[in-house]
């Protein structure tokens, strides 16, 4: 459902991702990997399109996109969590939730208001702490409830796939847990298309079907999870 081909994507005058292949099919969970500094934030931005391609190809079920900008790729489905999560600490997570609905295409989202809640609801749902914490700002939560709002956010538009750039990092354990399990859940009951760059490799093997591994801005190594062996690991992982 999304293709990546031949992508290449510099910073200036810093080649950065370097003949990029990447297909993700309807429904999968994948996951990308790699050392930091290899290239995988620059992968998911391109794809959202915060950087555009010097070369390549970037299509959504059959609809290119490479020219076209982040508004109209979030209308075209495609949702982003970004590394560190970007929640706005001076609005309320109720306040937050809304911004989601900026990404939504106008025809498909109402924005009714009874609507709108009833979509919160069902988000609230997976995320019942956010339902709780509605009013308060989201500068009062913690790193792990902002990762939260920020994949419940996310799924405000309906997109049909869901980029995540590190969703545990600097999150304690038992909330990595409840994220886990409502990312696996939105994957297999709504057919959510996910992809998600991730270095706690347990939660990877735990979470992932399908896996790519990125060494200085290529993908070198990639497939079932099941493959994601040891010499891979101390191959392209440890440092
Ligand atoms: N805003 C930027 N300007 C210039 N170079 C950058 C910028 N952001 C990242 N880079 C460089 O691009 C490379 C890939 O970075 P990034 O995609 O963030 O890696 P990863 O997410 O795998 O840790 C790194 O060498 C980094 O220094
Ligand atoms: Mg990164």
């Amino acid at each position: 459902m999304l293709e990546v081909e031949n992508l290449d994507v510099y910073y200036g005058q810093s080649h950065i991702l370097r003949n990029v292949h990447l297909d993700i099919p309807q429904g999968s969970m994948v996951c990308l990997i790699g050392r930091n500094g290899v290239g995988k934030t620059t992968l998911l931005k391109s794809i959202i399109g915060l950087l555009s391609a010097k070369k390549g190809r970037i299509a959504l079920t059959g609809k290119d996109l490479t020219q076209a900008t982040p508004d109209k790729r979030s209308k075209s489905g495609i949702a982003y969590v970004p590394q560190g999560r970007e929640i706005f600490s001076g609005l309320s997570v109720y306040e937050n939730m809304l911004l989601g609905l900026e990404a939504a295409p106008q025809k498909k989202v109402s924005k009714k208001k009874a609507e709108i809640e009833a979509r919160m609801e069902t988000i609230f749902e997976l995320f019942p702490i956010l339902k709780t914490m509605a009013k308060r700002r989201g500068g009062d939560l913690s790193g792990g409830q902002q990762q939260q709002l920020a994949i419940g956010r996310a799924l405000m538009s309906e997109p049909k796939l869901l980029l995540l750039d590190e969703p545990t990092e600097g999150i304690q354990p038992s909330i990595v847990q409840e994220i886990e399990e409502t990312l696996s859940r939105i994957n297999r009951e709504q057919g959510l298309t996910i992809l998600f760059v991730e270095q706690n490799l347990e939660f990877v093997r735990r979470l992932a079907q399908q896996f790519h591994v990125m060494e200085k801005g290529r993908l070198v190594a990639g497939g079932p999870i099941q493959e994601l062996q040891q010499d891979l690991v101390a191959r392209y992982l440890t440092v």
